[in-house]
């Protein structure tokens, strides 16, 4: 079966590098034969998690609605800006919220379980950001998924992007491709059982 991979960039900035990425990342596991969705989480606003927000009004109709999304596929594509070393608040936001997630109606529902994960950054310094995904990669452990080792990491971020979206760096087109042909691989052998 053809793997579906969804793509999601863990920034909402206009300009946004690691949307760039995610663009190009679509485009590259589409070539290389995924069914591929891309969203943006400027269209599931949540609130900032708090237990008590949480237990008095349930979890956000949009963590819902990316929790049924995130369990629709076979993989996840994070692209994550790299804050102070680490994840960004708006990425860990979102995937805390949906990690509170364990029920739909009668039915255990936990849709970060068992889901494959690759990782890409994007900076305009020298690493890339590829010291925040050490910490997005940890996170994403915790929450039930299977990291895969590849990942892309693009430096100098404010110039690697041709005018159609390819990465102009032919090691980082590298990286992508790979990271792009592991996580297909993974998820193919899920959708085969
Ligand atoms: C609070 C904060 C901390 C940041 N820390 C880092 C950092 O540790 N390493 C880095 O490469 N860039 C850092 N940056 C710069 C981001 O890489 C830059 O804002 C980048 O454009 C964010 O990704 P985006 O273009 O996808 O929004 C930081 C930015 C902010 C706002």
């Amino acid at each position: 079966m053809t793997p579906r991979i969804l793509v999601l960039p863990g920034s909402n900035r206009t300009g946004s590098f690691n949307a760039a990425l995610a663009a190009a990342a679509a485009v590259e596991l589409a070539q290389q034969g995924a069914d591929v969705t891309r969203i943006s989480l400027v269209d599931y606003p949540l609130p900032i998690l708090d237990e008590n927000l949480k237990n008095e009004t349930g979890i956000p109709e949009n963590a819902l609605k990316l929790g049924h999304l995130i369990a629709a596929h076979d993989g996840v594509f994070l692209c994550c800006p790299e804050y102070n070393s680490s994840i960004p608040p708006l990425l860990k936001n979102m995937i805390d919220w949906v990690s509170l997630i364990t029920r739909d109606g009668d039915k255990v529902f936990k849709p970060w379980a068992g889901r494959y994960v690759a990782l890409g950054s994007a900076s305009n310094g020298k690493l890339g950001g590829i010291r925040g995904l050490y910490h997005v990669r940890s996170v994403m452990v915790n929450v039930g998924t299977q990291v895969i080792s590849e990942q892309c990491a693009v430096s100098g971020a404010a110039d690697a992007f041709e005018a159609d979206g390819r990465l102009k760096d032919e090691r980082a087109n590298t990286m992508l491709v790979n990271t792009c042909k592991s996580l297909i691989r993974h998820c193919s052998m899920m959708s085969n059982g």
